[in-house]
């Protein structure tokens, strides 16, 4: 299932993704013991972080029993601020109480990080939480974010990448936004997930997301469509301004 969601504003935008966060996490605590999420790396996301961080939303969450990945990653040092688990750590990890080991890093250092990522994955969720029919560990949430060519996570138009059907974690060392090393997850494990929030904000996204609402899968943005699952797409004004009878701000389609 696909819900677009148009919003006035980039801030009505991270309003309702935190929303939609402490609702999933309290959904997957009482109905699997955990809560698994997948953090999306870039700017969008920070201010839904920032209001999660906030100790009135943050105490409606299970910290306890919340895990938190990163749907991709930059090959940049530890700490660097180019990193999405340092954005991630700056603007919401740093100020909940998470325990240290519930934060799975992606350990980009190691030559097979890749690998190691997906075993820790795959790892953490045979505790808890049911996997897909495939096998394929099902977040409860993955945020993610999009580029104006359409990318998603790290998965990028055109790159051999968007056809991998059974690794759910790749390296790429190509990759057209800088840094040019990164890991990612890859589209069987996007849409194994129960529910997937793409939030897309400002004009520069416009033409791209116009493109994904009529399913132009050229874009690797167009692709995630958990099938047992559910879509939100969160955007603003701006972002939705290019497409055709596009929702109403704060209605959806
Ligand atoms: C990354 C992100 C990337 C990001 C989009 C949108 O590591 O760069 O995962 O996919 O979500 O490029 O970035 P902005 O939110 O900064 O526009």
């Amino acid at each position: 299932m696909r819900d677009v969601l148009a919003f006035a504003t980039a801030d009505d935008v991270a309003d309702a993704a935190a929303f939609l966060f402490v609702n999933l996490a309290a959904q997957g605590v009482r109905d699997r013991g955990a809560f698994y999420v997948a953090l999306a790396g870039g700017t969008t996301p920070l201010s839904c972080y920032r209001l999660l961080s906030a100790p009135l939303i943050s105490s409606r969450v299970d910290w306890e029993k919340t895990h938190v990945f990163f749907g991709d990653e930059r090959c940049a040092p530890e700490g660097h601020p180019d990193r999405n688990d340092e954005a991630a750590a700056a603007a919401l990890l740093r100020h909940v109480p998470i325990p240290a080991r519930n934060v799975h890093r992606v350990p980009v250092a190691e030559r097979d990080a890749a690998e190691r990522y997906e075993s820790d994955i795959r790892g953490a969720f045979s505790i808890f939480s049911p996997s897909s029919a495939k096998g394929i560990p099902r977040f409860d949430l993955v945020f993610l974010g999009m580029g104006p060519d359409g990318h998603t996570a790290s998965l990028f138009p055109g790159h051999a990448s968007l056809e991998e059907k059974q690794r759910l974690v790749l390296h790429i060392d190509d990759s057209p936004k800088p840094p040019p090393r990164r890991v990612t997850f890859t589209l069987p494990l996007l849409n194994a997930a129960r529910h997937v929030a793409l939030l897309v904000t400002g004009k520069d996204k416009a033409a791209a997301l116009a493109r994904v609402l009529v399913d132009d899968m050229a874009l690797p943005a167009a692709r995630v469509r958990p099938p047992a699952g559910t879509l939100t797409i969160l955007a603003d004004a701006a972002a939705v301004s290019d497409s055709r009878n596009p929702p109403a701000a704060g209605t959806s389609r």
